[in-house]
């Protein structure tokens, strides 16, 4: 939202306030003083009039889990464990889950408390590719690269999926890089061939790959660098 409305929405300043607050630069975003009346003012952002907080930022948090199988992509589940149980932080209430991964899908799984991140990530707008090693119970055949390419058919959501790039690694098992995040969608692009999947693994979403040095279980928090990315 931008600054000046941030200000005038409040009950205490009205517009001609908000403008004259802003050209005494007696405003700050993130401890920087601010006049142009266009600033964006973000859910995480501290807002200043004078000394006075009018907005305190919780800090921005973002982690990297390495999903191991046997756990719901949730916050809570009355039966299973969830991907949130292998976090050992505070106010895991806060934290949301971007682009979820099936019970026994393990792999890169991003956790935030940024929710305009998330959406980047995850939105099919953005076309940020999500990469799966993918074994199944039959050969892949080699019409399938064309076939994902083309988009296949999902009567349930009468939709073709977006194009898919499909690199064969070894009889069973390939790379699969997908724009969307469909409800299984993998399992049913796999299901249009009645080839089962056996093992999945999401490897990468968008510019970030899984640290190789996280076992499953394990998670890291995303250095400056990495939250800059995406
Ligand atoms: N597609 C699936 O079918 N399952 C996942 O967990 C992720 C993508």
């Amino acid at each position: 939202m931008r600054v000046d409305r941030f200000l005038s929405n409040l009950p205490r300043f009205n517009r001609q306030q908000v403008r004259l607050l802003l050209v005494e630069r007696r405003v700050s975003v993130d401890g920087v003083p601010v006049s142009d009346p266009h600033h964006e003012v973000r859910e995480f952002s501290r807002v200043c009039v004078d000394d006075e907080v009018l907005q305190a930022g919780k800090p921005a948090r973002y982690f990297m889990l390495h999903k191991p199988q046997g756990c719901v992509s949730a916050t809570c589940d009355p039966q299973h464990p969830t991907v949130l149980d292998w976090l050992d932080e505070p106010d895991k209430d806060e934290l949301h889950i971007a682009g979820r991964l099936d019970f026994n899908t393990t792999g890169l799984m991003l956790i935030t408390n940024d929710g305009q991140w998330s959406r980047r990530l995850t939105q099919p707008t953005t076309k940020l590719p999500k990469v799966y090693l993918v074994e199944t119970e039959q050969p892949i055949g080699a019409e399938y690269a064309a076939t994902f390419a083309a988009g296949v058919y999902f009567a349930f959501e009468d939709l073709t999926t977006q194009p898919a790039q499909l690199e064969l690694l070894a009889p069973r098992l390939a790379r699969l890089s997908i724009i969307e995040g469909r409800y299984h969608q993998v399992k049913r692009m796999f299901g249009h061939f009645d080839n089962k999947v056996l093992r999945l693994h999401r490897e990468r979403m968008g510019p970030l790959a899984l640290d190789d040095a996280l076992a499953p279980g394990e998670y890291r928090a995303l250095s400056a660098d990495e939250i800059r990315q995406v």
